[in-house]
């Protein structure tokens, strides 16, 4: 199964992401978490994007469609994948059914996380990440056992750049502008499922989990 999570920063696209790659044992591609390690290596990659996402931009289209291509034609994503973050332009899009073309591979099901501005300021303000296992922390919705430390590996939470109120701010912007036109395009290939991003992590889970079994796909 392919799978797409489309949707604002902070619907919680990660969060499930993390619970359906176990479930589904399909590999969870995250260009944000791919540019974050290539950032912590300080490889030219990491460099550029870093300029563009401590500002709350998108990374040029080039970079990412490279990395996700590269990625996606590993041996672990032969039988399915699930991409979180991308596509996020027209042009990744296109780049993407291009390159599935090629394999004679598909996106099955693009979920489509709805919530507020609201609801996401408020998830990013308050979340938490471990910088050394990238485990996901909300200080309300999801708090540690232990304040401020990691649960899995004992490592000390941050806040991630670009959750500062302005960044977030102007990525819901970005998001606008550059993104959610792709509603629109998967809307046309009928393969997009809306889901409320409000809904209680585990909620959430259950109602994809049901949706799948519905569209047939698991
Ligand atoms: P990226 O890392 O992809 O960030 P994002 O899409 O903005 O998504 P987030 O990770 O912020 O939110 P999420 O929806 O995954 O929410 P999460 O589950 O973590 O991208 C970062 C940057 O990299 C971009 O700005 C750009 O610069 C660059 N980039 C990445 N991909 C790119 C691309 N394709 N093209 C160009 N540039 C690209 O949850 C958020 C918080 O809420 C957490 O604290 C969590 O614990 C909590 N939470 C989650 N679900 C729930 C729930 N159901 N109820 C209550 N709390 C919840």
């Amino acid at each position: 199964m392919n799978i797409v999570l489309l949707g604002p920063p902070g619907a919680g696209k990660g969060t499930q992401a993390k619970v359906l790659s176990k479930e589904y044992k399909i590999p969870h591609i995250s260009t944000g978490d791919m540019l974050r390690e290539a950032v912590k290596a300080g490889t030219e990659v990491g460099k550029l994007a870093k300029s563009y996402m401590d500002k709350g931009e998108l990374v040029p289209d080039k970079v990412v469609v490279d990395i996700t291509g590269e990625r996606i034609s590993q041996s672990d994503a032969k039988s399915g994948f699930l991409l979180d973050g991308f596509p996020r332009t027209d042009e990744q899009a296109n780049e993407l059914d291009l390159a599935l073309d090629k394999t004679g591979k598909k996106i099955d099901i693009v979920l489509c996380f709805k919530t507020s501005p609201e609801v996401s300021i408020a998830r990013l303000s308050g979340r938490r990440v471990c910088p050394k296992c990238g485990s996901n922390f909300h200080i309300e919705n999801m708090p540690p056992k232990e304040k401020d430390l990691c649960d899995y590996c004992n490592g000390r939470l941050i806040q991630r750049n670009d959750d500062k109120y302005e960044t977030v701010k102007r990525r819901l912007v970005v998001y606008e502008n550059q993104t959610k036109s792709l509603i629109d395009y998967y809307q046309k290939k009928h393969i997009l499922k809306e889901v409320s991003g409000n809904l209680e992590v585990n909620a959430l889970f259950c109602e994809i989990k049901k949706l799948f079994v519905r569209e047939r796909l698991a």
